[in-house]
């Protein structure tokens, strides 16, 4: 196409279907990067094609090489770069992504410190345009996880001074498909064009999960392990990491093929060499770790 080097892909698409192909089949509303409808994958990277510079594309793709436009990932193609929302749509909802307050209601408006608002800003700021659900690595093998955007829209809520359903909200991110099945491959933090990052806030549902005392889950008990053990020795035992990962001998008993297989190739040391500065490991983890009350403290002395 021959479209000046300061549009951008969008421009370029649109410029296709109105002369060259207008069968071509794709989403676009705002073209200002608001609406979020315009999200494809764009040389194999989820990105929004109104944001897009063609230049930058074409540096990306290399000089001589075509800039490659694709649908948004993990979603199923409904024709060319359309894909379905459904199951986007259908996992926010999961989340209840509204207030849900509790105690009497103000007979004027809800009045929220500065503070408080602009903790929850950057998650707000999420479009759902679903770049961040294209480009998770977990979407792309186990459908039942909630998905990036989902988890900080439920972050955003249980921020929110005017919800009362915290405790509710965390019990049910701690299930199956929450907020521990993220593998912290950092791609949504990558691709969001909002900047939401939404591992972070995963990470933070998490923390909170925790304090608050949703703990009986092999995430929680996982993270706890690694913590203990990273504590008292400085270093990372992984073999009794995974045995206390699980719920017991019954679920242990599950993993007894994993376990020769990885004893088999050598992961799994019974005696560990003694590791060099392993205590001073220990003596920065335990200072951090004293710096860095629980969340659930934090926010009441706000
Ligand atoms: S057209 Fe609205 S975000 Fe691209």
């Amino acid at each position: 196409m021959d479209v000046p080097d300061y549009g951008t892909v969008l421009d370029a698409l649109l410029a296709i279907r109105e002369g060259v192909d207008e069968t071509l089949t794709l989403r676009c509303s705002c073209r200002s990067h608001i609406c979020g409808s315009c999200v494809m994958k764009i040389n194999h990277r989820s990105a929004l094609a109104c944001k897009t510079k063609l230049q930058a594309a074409q540096e990306r793709a290399g000089s001589g090489h075509p800039i490659v436009v694709q649908p948004a990932g993990n979603m199923p193609v409904i024709k060319d770069l359309v894909v379905d929302l459904e199951g986007l749509w259908s996992k926010v909802r999961a989340v209840d992504p509204y207030l849900q307050p509790t105690g009497p209601v103000p007979e004027r408006e809800y009045i929220v410190s500065n503070e408080a608002m602009l903790n929850v800003r950057e998650a707000t700021a999420c479009i759902l345009c679903g770049a961040c659900m294209s480009e998770c690595t977990v979407l792309e093998v186990d459908d039942r996880f909630l998905g990036p955007a989902p988890l900080a829209k439920a972050w955003r809520f249980t921020e929110d001074p005017r919800d009362g359903a915290d405790r509710a909200r965390l019990e049910a991110l701690s299930q199956p498909g929450g907020v521990w099945d993220c593998t912290h491959c950092f791609q949504c933090v990558e691709v969001c064009p909002k900047d939401v990052r939404p591992m972070d806030r995963i990470l933070e549902l998490r923390r909170r999960a925790m304090a608050e005392g949703f703990t009986d889950n092999n995430g929680s008990r996982h993270s706890q392990a690694f913590v203990d053990s990273i504590g008292s020795t400085g270093w990372l035992d992984e073999t009794r990491v995974a045995m206390r990962s699980t719920a017991g001998l019954r679920e242990l008993r599950g993993w007894v093929g994993v376990g020769w297989r990885s004893f088999v190739r050598g992961k799994v040391p019974l005696r560990h060499r003694p590791i060099p500065g392993a205590m001073h490991v220990r003596a920065i983890f335990q200072r951090a770790a004293a710096n860095d009350p629980p969340r659930q403290v934090r926010r009441r002395e706000q």
